[in-house]
């Protein structure tokens, strides 16, 4: 019955010239940032970034490329959005038609499984996502490395949540050579992320605007001209799982970036109280033994990660921080897919 109704849809889809996809993708949480572009139209960024997409956080997105539409609409979490990101989708959307040579609007309707207050930076799978399903809408067949640097082309981490597991970005110099590989498929190390919440209001500067600000840091050159140092290192400990070296890097490289914020101008301060407790606990534990690092992105909230056998512990030490409001937990995650 259920099959016979689904036909039928389809066969309605298809006499109207609606064209549809979904895809599902994760965020990722990066272990090496990206902060700076070289060519901010591009998204080519001043370095090489390292990540891992988080398994139990989703995006789920549907777009319809339907001929009576007179504009293209997205409903995120069943609200409509108008205004810049409305706009920054239909660029991607914009980039699909062409290449397909097609001409219709299309309709993205998303879901995120996560608070969009939580600060899991949501642009990541949602570019990921929408990549993925537009060009399979408008019927194209891109490989991972294409839909890696079209995903790029509006939000730059979202290059890494099309690959599976633990992802390289190539910085590149050019659209071509921009794009993210895995280095590892997600099963090879039991890597658990918890996120710590400490607070869900809306940041004020989001990352695109502290990208266009990131030169004005006179630390931000020795960030770059060190990043190919730091790659290796983080590279080659995921690699070995060697969980120490791991840690010292992974926490060398967000200081190096939220020193180049802090000194930005303007300067922007994402830590509050309560991160800077997380991250003087987590110090404190590695130095007792326990396997645990800290990382931030472009907010308050800070990431642990540890490892699958001590995750139940360490999980139970955050929530006796104060201002730790929440955690949520990953693991490694699979690649965007239809
Ligand atoms: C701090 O990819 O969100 O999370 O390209 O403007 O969308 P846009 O920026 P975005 O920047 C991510 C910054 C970061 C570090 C990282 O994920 O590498």
């Amino acid at each position: 019955m259920r099959k016979y109704r689904r036909q039928a849809l389809q066969n309605v889809v298809q006499s109207r010239g609606i064209m549809n996809a979904t895809a599902v993708s994760h965020p990722n949480i990066a272990f090496i940032k990206y902060w700076g572009n070289r060519n901010s139209a591009l998204r080519i960024p001043m370095n090489g970034s390292i990540s891992m997409n988080l398994d139990s956080l989703t995006t789920r997105t549907t777009v319809s490329f339907q001929p009576s539409l007179p504009f293209d609409e997205l409903i995120i979490n069943g609200h409509e959005i108008m205004g810049a990101g409305l706009k920054r989708v239909s660029e991607i959307l914009d980039l699909i038609r062409a290449k397909a040579n097609i001409n219709a609007r299309a309709e993205a309707v998303t879901e995120n499984n996560f608070p969009s207050g939580a600060g899991i930076a949501s642009s990541a799978s949602a570019f990921a996502a929408l990549a993925l399903a537009g060009s399979k809408a408008a019927g194209l067949e891109l490989n991972e490395r294409e839909l890696s640097r079209l995903a790029r082309r509006r939000s730059g981490s979202a290059s890494r949540s099309v690959p599976a597991g633990f992802v390289e970005w190539q910085a590149g110099e050019s659209d071509d050579d921009s794009f993210a590989f895995s280095i590892a498929p997600p099963n090879h190390w039991d890597l658990v992320d918890l996120v710590a919440i400490v607070s869900t209001a809306h940041k004020k500067t989001g990352s695109t605007e502290g990208h266009a600000i990131a030169p004005t840091s006179p630390l931000q050159a020795a960030r770059v001209e060190d990043a190919p140092r730091r790659l290796d290192l983080c590279r080659q400990a995921i690699l070995n799982k060697d969980f120490n070296a791991f840690a010292s890097i992974v926490e060398l490289d967000s200081d190096m970036m939220h020193a180049v914020m802090m000194t930005s101008t303007p300067a922007l301060q994402y830590w509050k109280p309560a991160s800077l407790a997380v991250m003087e606990a987590v110090r404190m534990w590695r130095a007792d033994g326990l396997p645990a690092c800290y990382t931030m992105d472009a907010g308050a909230n800070t990431h642990v990660l540890t490892l699958e056998s001590e995750a139940q512990g360490i999980e139970k030490k955050l929530r006796g921080i104060d201002g730790v409001e929440n955690i949520l937990i990953a693991r490694p995650g699979g690649a965007a897919k239809i």
